[in-house]
């Protein structure tokens, strides 16, 4: 297996950054996978766990565990995990303040010390995060990115899947807008190996996998009682991390900073992305139906009324 001389930092050792350095590091994606933590201890003690896990096997990636911002430097990547999670009863823009100082945080030593790096962020509420990540740095809108659609979609793909009795690997899904209950799965561009979901299933079975995938996460959240989801989000950051990477060129959808797209000026929202070495390196604009892009300028409000309070705040 061979493996590049890149270096990977994930932010915030809970669950979603240690399961996102396992995959990152197991997938062997860079020589480096950097775990950077406040908690004095915890990164350290999951980096040599994840070192003695690649005697087994095989890997040849190398964790490190810090509580020190200048071990982070020279990055690649940057996956941004570190805040606190939902609870029961919580909306994601609950989290908004208590993250918004996080993500400053980060945002102040990333640009220092890694002004190269493609940040992809993933913690909530998404969309205004990853726009306050974007503003903090000044980093160029297309090294800023977030986490969700691909989420999002994987799913879609998975209710898809299950509802067809067919591989969720087979399945495909579009879920645009705002990581939140307003997000906008797209099922004209959702299908099972290239069959259009409206093939097999009927326009009421379709509503209920669009609505129980804008509540998947709240789902995951009121069956763990005590955070939210990790696998799949770590899953979904650590494919956005490796398109990057190797250049792959991925159209995934991804929170990106719009610029007259959808009609949507000046804020971060999940749209289709072009993802490779440069980053974000192109938006895609699908054609949607009347009621999606009626659906995409509510989600984007949601997202303004979120800025707004980080702007009250000082924040932004
Ligand atoms: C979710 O949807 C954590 O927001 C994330 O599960």
């Amino acid at each position: 297996m061979s493996i590049s001389r890149r270096k990977i930092t994930v932010v915030g050792a809970g669950y979603v950054g240690s399961s996102c350095a396992q995959l990152a590091a197991s997938k062997d994606l860079a020589s480096e996978v950097c775990l950077i933590d406040v908690v004095e201890g915890r990164p350290q003690g999951i980096a040599l766990d994840l070192n003695q896990m690649a005697a087994v096997e095989g890997f040849a990636s190398r964790v490190r565990g810090t509580n020190d911002p200048g071990d982070t430097a020279g990055s690649d990547v940057v996956i941004m995990t570190a805040g606190k999670p939902r609870t029961p009863g919580m909306s994601r823009s609950d989290l908004l303040e208590t993250n918004g100082r996080v993500i400053s945080a980060v945002a102040d030593y990333v640009r220092e010390t890694s002004p190269e790096a493609v940040v992809i962020v993933v913690t909530n509420p998404l969309d205004s995060m990853v726009h306050l990540m974007r503003a903090r740095t000044g980093f160029p809108a297309r090294q800023v990115v977030g986490m969700a659609g691909v989420l999002d979609s994987a799913r879609f793909r998975f209710f898809a899947a299950e509802a067809t009795g067919t591989a969720t690997r087979d399945a495909d899904a579009m879920v645009l807008g705002a990581h939140g209950d307003s997000m906008v799965p797209v099922p004209e561009h959702t299908s099972v190996a290239g069959v259009a979901l409206n093939a097999l299933l009927s326009a009421q079975e379709i509503d209920a996998l669009s609505d129980r995938t804008r509540h998947g996460g709240a789902e995951i959240v009121g069956l763990l009682k005590t955070g939210s989801a990790w696998f799949a989000p770590a899953a979904s950051a650590v494919a956005m991390a490796g398109a990057i990477l190797g250049d792959e060129k991925r159209l995934m959808p991804s929170a990106c900073l719009l610029n007259g797209q959808y009609g949507l000026e000046g804020i971060y929202m999940g749209v289709p992305a072009l993802l490779g070495a440069r980053g974000v390196e192109a938006i895609v604009e699908l054609p949607l139906t009347a009621e999606a892009r009626i659906q995409m300028q509510k989600t984007a409000g949601t997202i303004a009324a979120d800025l707004e309070t980080l702007r009250d705040a000082g924040l932004l």
